[in-house]
């Protein structure tokens, strides 16, 4: 089948959401293409919540500074003072469209502290913020009358002169692949936390947008910074919000000991994510952990807070660990949750691709740079998916309908008629997925250095070889999700070699990038940015860009 709309979003978490609200808002007849339900979208698992300076004696001057020390300064300071100046409002529609934040007992819209802030300006829903936003956001897309193409997965960006028009996609409950023609596209894919084991990721974050943006000729920016945040529950990894130290609890090693004050002795709990990571690392490599993880203390923040303020990680505490966060600490440990680089963009989400944006966690704007503070990441996704929105719906007035698109329907029908064609030769893409992300968590993680990043290069070298013979067990069109699984894999083979090639590059140690071989941060070198460019079979191309700065003089991070 061939469709056509103006404007496509892939992906409906709250970028994706977003970008297709404002684009409808500004004329277009849009349409979201999704893998899964929008409801079970990843922004969904976003716990403690979202940042914007609303509050009396706070300013977006410093609410954008906190940003670019959290990013050890490598973020592009235009595009965080337009994030932490739009955030007010953007905050406020959302207040107005029905999300219902918490208030203090005079009835005004109350804050929470987070990592790496100098003032509480942490604006939530209990520990289930980004859910909050994801409900109302689907209603206010439905309202506005945008199409969504759920359970459907894109295998492929279309390409015409060198502007994106399309992409092809499969009806996951058919089997049936379908070419979705447009004028513009906009990744909104999420996240790619499935390259890793363990992470805090859904299933579903497996680098689909990173992947079919860079192969369709979109630069990658920074992607060796990679987030480790430092709670997630042990065993599982699942996400234990920051919020619960934003509310005043404790990190313990085994000693018993608040091991911060010899790492962060300012900020303490509340310091940023990669210094925490970093310490927990040692204390645990040093051998004053407790089985491979710390303590989140809650205990005496009361049943009363636990219960109101943190009930889900509560619940998860208990059903996962059987441990009731009300009477015993929690053991945690760092696990890899977000990253900060990703497909290249201006301010309004506009790749080097004509007619193809991104935005959200899949896009690098860049406002995150070697780190992103904690409750940053909702606000990018709806500040720069409105701004992706908007750009698309006026690109599009500037460019003729396609007509084309048939041949990539074809050829894509053609590729994933042989894969299931291809016979068991004993690999499966669930071994080779394990090894990729156990490699990157081992090799590519809290600390790396030369030896570990190389090794790692060839592993993936090796697994890309292998995944040449991976056989698609079941050879059905229905709900094949064995097949989305090894075009998923594909995907993400893509991303860890981009990310292990910058963080091979990338002879300093800035915000997540810490090599235990080029322990400091040097300015004089390597205050810019790494772009990776796909040039198929050949080594992707390596270059360098400028980061912006703007009134914020990079100086020492201390916490
Ligand atoms: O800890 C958290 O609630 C995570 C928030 C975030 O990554 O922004």
């Amino acid at each position: 089948m061939i469709i056509d709309h103006d404007v496509l979003v892939l992906g409906a978490g709250l970028a994706g959401m977003r970008a297709a609200l404002e684009a409808a808002r500004n004329g277009a007849d849009v349409a979201v293409v999704t893998k899964v339900h929008p409801l079970r979208s990843h922004s969904n698992a976003a716990q403690g919540g979202i940042n914007a300076a609303i509050g009396e004696g706070d300013t977006w001057e410093s609410h954008a500074f906190d940003t670019i020390r959290g990013s050890d300064y490598l973020a592009d300071q235009d595009a965080v003072e337009v994030m932490c100046r739009e955030a007010p409002s953007d905050i406020i529609e959302f207040e107005h469209m029905g999300v219902i934040f918490f208030r203090r007992h005079d009835g005004k819209l109350g804050t929470r502290a987070f990592g790496g802030a100098s003032q509480a300006r942490t604006y939530f829903v209990g520990d289930i913020t980004g859910q909050a936003l994801l409900v109302t956001l689907y209603d206010q897309i439905l309202k506005a009358g945008v199409k969504v193409y759920e359970e459907w997965f894109a295998t492929a960006l279309y390409l015409e002169d060198g502007a994106c028009r399309g992409m092809v996609a499969f009806e996951l409950i058919t089997g049936e692949l379908h070419f979705l023609r447009a004028q513009a596209v906009i990744v909104a894919a999420g996240g790619l936390g499935r390259a890793y084991e363990p992470s805090t990721n859904a299933l579903i974050c497996t680098g689909d947008g990173y992947s079919l943006a860079y192969r369709a000729g979109a630069p990658l920016e920074d992607m060796e910074m990679v987030q480790y945040h430092p709670t997630c529950l042990a065993d599982s990894g699942f996400l234990m919000t920051e919020a619960a130290r934003g509310e005043g609890a404790y990190l313990l090693n085994g000693k018993g000991d608040r091991f911060l004050k010899r790492y962060a002795p300012i900020k303490m709990e509340l310091a940023a994510r990669d210094v925490i990571s970093r310490a927990e690392t040692v204390e645990i490599a040093e051998g004053r952990g407790i089985d491979g993880n710390v303590l989140l203390d809650c205990r005496h923040l009361g049943a009363d807070v636990i219960l109101k303020k943190l009930p889900q990680i509560h619940e998860m505490a208990l059903d996962y660990l059987s441990i009731d966060m009300v009477k015993e600490p929690v053991p945690v440990r760092p696990g890899m949750h977000y990253e900060m680089g990703g497909v290249k963009t201006n301010i309004d989400g506009a790749t080097r691709v004509p007619g193809l944006y991104a935005a959200g966690e899949v896009a690098c704007v860049s406002v995150h740079g070697g780190n992103r503070l904690g409750a940053n990441s909702l606000l990018d996704t709806i500040v720069f998916g409105r701004h992706a929105g908007k750009a698309s719906a006026a690109y599009i007035k500037s460019v003729t309908r396609s007509k084309g698109g048939e041949d990539v329907l074809r050829s894509e029908q053609q590729r994933i008629t042989d894969l299931l064609a291809r016979p068991y030769a004993g690999e499966t893409h669930a071994r080779l997925r394990l090894e990729l992300a156990t490699t990157m968590d081992k090799n590519v993680g809290v600390y790396r250095d030369e030896a570990g990043l190389k090794e790692a290069l060839t592993k993936v070298g090796e697994l890309k070889k292998r995944y040449d013979r991976v056989c698609v067990g079941d050879k059905g069109r229905v709900f094949n999700q064995a097949l989305q699984f090894t075009l998923e894999l594909g995907f993400m083979f893509d991303c860890a070699e981009s990310i292990i090639r910058g963080a091979i590059i990338r002879k300093e140690s800035r915000g997540a990038q810490a090599r235990t071989d080029y322990p400091e941060r040097n300015d004089t070198e390597w205050l810019k940015h790494i772009d990776v460019r796909y040039c198929g079979e050949a080594e992707p191309e390596i270059s360098f860009s400028p980061v912006t700065i703007t009134q914020w003089k990079p100086e020492a991070r201390t916490y």
